[in-house]
């Protein structure tokens, strides 16, 4: 079963993501690590982020690898180095191209095929797996989560404003809602949560009752379609 965990940054959903998958069983497929990966790669080996064939041929150079929780390009543990603000800050000239996005979008397909997968993102539920069992938006108000990452910060010793943040939060979502292929939005049949209004705990354990209500669903009435 595939189980799409989409929205914006700072909503939880990758927290939220990773839980679901531990407490059922399923892999967990950080796709933004992905994206991370080729733009940790492109600033390795010094590719012009200005030039869109340049990027999709280290794109298509990297090999990726998760093991668990650690990250791993040609074979190089980057599971930290893929954090950095240099890194989440270049990433966007990797995530608007297009070239580098169908073929993650194809790595992220057979990383998946037949296994249960909960695959997290920003087009997991539009272009990656349209046909996923389980689709789901997770959202936040940019306020609330520009809170969060204040908070985030300052138990790290950050004190950054608060107007900043929400500013930084509002052109990313920009960026990622304008994109022309892989935009953030939520599919047609994705069930939207907005974890402003609900506890993490909450959120999990929505998540949790509807994807077990569908496997349920499923087992009874087994779609005799093969689906990719
Ligand atoms: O979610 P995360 O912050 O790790 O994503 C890293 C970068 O990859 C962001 O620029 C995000 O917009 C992009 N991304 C994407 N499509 C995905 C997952 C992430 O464009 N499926």
């Amino acid at each position: 079963m595939i189980v799409t965990i989409d929205g914006p940054a700072g909503a939880g959903k990758s927290t939220a993501a990773k839980k679901l998958a531990a407490r059922l069983g399923f892999q967990f497929l950080d796709t933004g690590a992905m994206y991370r990966v080729v733009t940790w790669a492109c600033l390795e080996h010094r590719v012009d982020m200005q030039n869109p064939d340049a990027v999709a041929n280290a794109a298509r150079q990297v090999e990726i690898r998760f093991d668990g929780d650690r990250v791993f390009a040609d074979g190089h543990e980057v599971t930290h180095e893929i954090r950095t603000i240099d890194v989440t800050h270049e990433s966007r000239h990797i995530a608007g191209n297009v070239e580098v996005r169908s073929h993650l979008v194809e790595l992220q397909r057979r990383m998946a095929q037949g296994r249960d997968v909960v695959s997290e993102g920003r087009d997991q539920g539009t272009v990656a797996f349209p046909h996923a069992e389980c689709k789901f938006f997770i959202t936040a108000e940019p306020r609330e989560r520009a809170i969060r990452r204040q908070r985030e910060l300052k138990a790290r010793g950050e004190a950054v404003p608060l107007q900043e943040l929400l500013d930084q939060i509002i052109q990313r979502d920009r960026r990622d809602e304008m994109r022309e292929v892989g935009a953030l939005k939520p599919a047609p049949d994705a069930i939207t949560i907005d974890t402003s209004v609900i506890s993490p705990t909450e959120t999990l354990d929505r998540l949790e009752r509807i994807v077990r209500e569908r496997m349920t669903e499923r087992s009874r009435s087994p779609d005799p379609l093969v689906r990719p």
